[in-house]
């Protein structure tokens, strides 16, 4: 092969391997009502505001709140589960949000794929092999808690926005994620993010006090990214279903958002291939697709 040739497809195979490539960030909490889908939708929309190829899912299928809280109502027609079941493709149930966010609503529980049949498999990872034609970094926003279904996009994440309030029960339950987190792996990246502290002292104490103790007695290193500050414009734009972000360009909360969204983009990227991503969220034993949790 002429020297040329050859560099002329090592060019093609980085391109490729780029279009292939996606940043997988999980947001979760132990305790439930903490921020998730607020910070998912409208750290999302100032991510896509920087360039970002935004993608929300909405992993959370018994509550599924993501599309009010971007204003995309009436709620969009299709989901995964249309996916998974072969009537459309992951392009034809992804929802246009505000700024350019792409949303997908109400996913199917990830536990409940245990049951699905090969063929619906084969349909949901053709259907998310499809991400990186849309996306380039997908937000995954969960429901509270310790079930398998979460852990399941915790353990597939590049990274995991661990959200707590400074209420001790919210701590205590942040603690148990990171605890159930550490008997399977010390290496994840996990940054906390404090909502609704009264101020960012308050909040930086909160976040260093759970790195402290998860340091200590799991071994776990657990990054702060920052805070969010409590701010009634937070619940006035939910009301309004309307993103805080857009409908409150000035408040304290939109602030904050601009902040994590900096701090964000200043820790080195590392995106995965789609591939790696949907072998880590389903074990992959021989021919077999077998469910990772539960
Ligand atoms: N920074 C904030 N300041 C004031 N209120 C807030 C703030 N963040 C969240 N809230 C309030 O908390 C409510 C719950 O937020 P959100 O739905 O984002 O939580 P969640 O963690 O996704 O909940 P769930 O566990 O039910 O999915 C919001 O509707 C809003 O009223
Ligand atoms: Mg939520």
């Amino acid at each position: 092969m002429k020297v040329i040739d050859q560099a002329e497809r090592l060019r093609e195979l980085a391109a490729e391997k780029r279009r292939d490539s996606v940043e997988i960030i999980t947001v979760t909490s132990g305790k439930g009502g903490v921020g998730k889908s607020n910070i998912s939708v409208n750290l999302g929309i100032a991510l896509a505001l920087s360039g970002r190829r935004v993608l929300v899912l909405d992993a959370d299928l018994g509550l599924s709140n993501v599309n009010i809280i971007a204003g995309v109502v009436p709620p969009p027609k299709y989901n995964l589960f249309h996916v998974i079941k072969g009537e459309k493709s992951l392009e034809e149930v992804v929802a246009e949000g505000p700024c350019g966010i792409k949303i997908i609503t109400g996913a199917i529980g990830i536990n409940t794929l245990a049951n699905l049949s090969p063929k619906k498999r084969d349909e949901l990872i053709l259907g998310l092999s499809a991400i990186p034609h849309i996306a380039d970094l997908v937000i995954i926003d969960t429901s509270a808690g310790l079930s398998g279904k979460v852990l399941s996009f915790v353990f597939a994440a590049n990274k995991v926005l661990l959200v707590t309030t400074p209420e001790p029960t919210a701590i205590t339950d942040a603690y148990g994620i990171i605890k159930a987190i550490s008997f399977r792996t010390k290496d994840l990246d996990i940054k906390l993010i404090v909502n609704r502290a009264r101020s960012i002292e308050e909040g930086e104490k909160v976040a260093n006090r759970i790195a402290d103790i998860a340091g200590q007695f799991l071994g776990m290193k657990i990054d702060k990214l920052g805070v969010l500050l409590d701010d009634p414009s937070v619940g006035e734009a939910v009301r309004e279903q309307k993103p805080f972000f857009i409908s409150y360009p000035r408040a304290k909360a939109t602030k904050c958002i601009y902040h994590l969204r900096n701090l964000l983009e200043n820790i080195p990227e590392e995106p995965q291939g789609i591939n790696e991503f949907i072998k880590r969220l389903f074990h992959f034993n021989g021919n077999h697709l077998e469910f990772a949790e539960d």
